[in-house]
């Protein structure tokens, strides 16, 4: 496990300075375009979640899509998006928050969860941790227990997981 860890974490890309001076951006296209490193990191998932009664997964816009409906499909289970503001068409709930480089908001569709459902909460990557809170209390907000907020990486450095683990959350990365 720790030696798919390392093979995973070789393959994003940091670019500096994008989208703005100072950041270092990790950039998970090159992981998922080799296919044996995208299998790879898609049964991490896969076999962490498999026996944790998971009645959906929702995933963060934009790479939590990409994760989040391929962990769905493979969990057998239904898919939730959480979209920046303004692309839902139903009616939403909306969270601000901020993250490394601005402001955002993210939006739920109001049925999009039922109360006491048993959410796994899934982006590329925990920053600041901001968007992962966000989308957790959304999805609180539907009354349904966010089981997990899961990521590829973690950047400690940021402070992001320990922020949503005190905030109650459960969190668990592929790497840090
Ligand atoms: C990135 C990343 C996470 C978020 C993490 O998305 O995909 O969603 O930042 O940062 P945080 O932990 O500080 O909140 P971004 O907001 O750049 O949006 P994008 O998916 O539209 O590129
Ligand atoms: N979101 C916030 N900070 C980020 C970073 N350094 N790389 C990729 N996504 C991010």
């Amino acid at each position: 496990m720790i030696l798919d860890s390392d093979y995973i974490k070789a393959q994003i890309r940091t670019v500096r300075d994008w989208p703005q001076p100072g950041v270092m951006f990790r950039d998970i296209t090159p992981l998922m375009q080799d296919p044996k490193t995208f299998r790879v990191l898609i049964d991490r998932f896969v076999h962490r979640y498999m026996d944790q009664n998971i009645d959906l997964v929702a995933g963060i816009d934009a790479r939590g899509f990409i994760l989040g409906s391929v962990l769905a499909y493979n969990l057998n289970r239904g898919f939730v998006p959480i979209r920046k503001k303004g692309k839902l068409p139903f009616d939403t709930i909306g969270e601000d928050y901020a993250l490394e480089y601005g402001t955002a908001t993210v939006e739920v569709h109001a049925d999009a969860a039922r109360a006491g459902q048993r959410v796994l909460l899934v982006d590329d990557l925990i920053a600041t941790g901001g968007t992962m809170l966000a989308g957790a209390r959304l999805l609180q907000r539907l009354g349904a227990e966010v089981v997990e907020a899961t990521a590829i990486v973690d950047l400690p450095d940021l402070g992001g997981s320990e922020r949503l683990r005190a905030g109650g959350l459960a969190v668990w990365t592929v790497c840090a």
